[in-house]
């Protein structure tokens, strides 16, 4: 104990003669580095590689128009600048979350949905869309399809997914078997954080996916159209084995509107609450991303980001 005081004190004064006793402290220190090494390296890292990292799996859905699209550009922006890898899946058939991202119409141009790739379809599934009757494969190959035909920037690679009639009728036919085979890849088979941009109707889903996501957010503004919707989608979420559905209040302009949402929600979730903002409305019309005009959206978006790790972790998942 006196020894290592000593030692400590001569580090600090590096006096000419207790230096060579400071050299003796270093080199066993040094030692000890070593050892401390060869635990990481022998026990510590192959551990490592057992323990699977929780990365969040987000489902946003709503009425047309209320703010799925700015909600999960930001999430996955979020995600994005704290160094995770992120798959932001645009399944929205009103597909707009690359202009979220402030991609320029000539990039966005160049992005496919999947749906619509009949080629690539056919080439997985053994059978073309819209082939009466045929047989395809109920399991078709899909993990290089984030990476093929998404859209890298950053850490994010934008997907647009893209949804054909058939497919939104729920069809078993080969263009929704694809569909619902990626989603569910991306969900329970891959470590990115996946957020899904989705439409209100959710029977794309299986069960396994959904069972798949940490969470699954409605998002709601202020008035009973988007609020019925709410209900609607936990009500299909319910069939699918969700038990929880949460809810977004966005553009709410004050108590008031809160208060009403509130008192709307029979037993859904309140999550968190956006306000209405003008940067946000400015950023549409710049063809700016969003979180890159408002912060206050940012803010907001991040205590709910926030809250979703919490509850996670509550649960037990993380
Ligand atoms: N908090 C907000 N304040 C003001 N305008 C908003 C807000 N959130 C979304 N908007 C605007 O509402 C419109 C619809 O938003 P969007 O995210 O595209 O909705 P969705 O994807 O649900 O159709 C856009 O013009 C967007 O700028
Ligand atoms: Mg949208």
């Amino acid at each position: 104990m006196s020894r290592n005081t000593g030692g400590n004190q001569q580090v600090r004064g590096s006096a000419p003669g207790p230096l060579a006793d400071y050299k003796g402290e270093a080199f066993r220190g040094g030692s000890l580095i070593i050892k401390i090494n060869s635990l990481i390296n022998n026990i510590y890292t192959p551990y490592l590689k057992h323990v699977k990292i929780h990365v969040m799996k987000i489902a946003v859905t709503g009425k047309g128009g209320v703010g799925k699209t700015t909600v999960s550009a930001t999430l996955s922006y979020l995600y994005a600048s704290e160094g995770h890898r992120v798959i932001a899946v645009d399944a929205d058939p009103d597909a707009n979350l690359a202009a979220a991202f402030g991609l320029s119409p000539e990039t966005v141009s160049k992005i496919r949905p999947i749906a619509e790739m009949s080629d690539l379809i056919a080439e997985r599934t053994g059978a073309r869309p819209g082939s009466p009757g045929g047989v395809f494969r109920l399991n078709p190959q899909v993990d290089d399809i984030p990476e093929e035909f998404g859209l890298r920037f950053g850490n994010i690679t934008l997907l647009i997914t893209g949804r054909s009639k058939e497919a939104s009728s729920g069809c078993y036919c080969p263009e929704s078997v694809l569909l619902r085979r990626l989603l569910k890849h991306m969900v329970v088979e891959r470590d990115e954080v996946v957020v899904l941009d989705m439409e209100a109707g959710i029977e794309h889903l299986t069960r396994g996916t959904s069972e798949g996501m940490d969470a699954f957010i409605v998002v709601v503004e202020p008035g009973q159209r988007s609020i019925q919707t709410a209900h609607t989608v936990r009500d299909l979420a319910t069939q699918l084995g969700i038990r929880e559905v949460l809810v977004v209040a966005n553009k709410v302009r004050g108590e008031a509107d809160i208060e009403y949402i509130k008192r709307s929600l029979k037993g859904l979730t309140l999550v968190g609450t956006l306000g209405f903002d003008d940067n946000v409305m400015e950023a549409d019309i710049k063809a700016a991303p969003p979180y890159e005009l408002s912060p206050t959206l940012v803010q907001g978006v991040r205590a709910i980001k926030d809250y979703l790790e919490r509850h996670v972790r509550a649960k037990g998942n993380a």
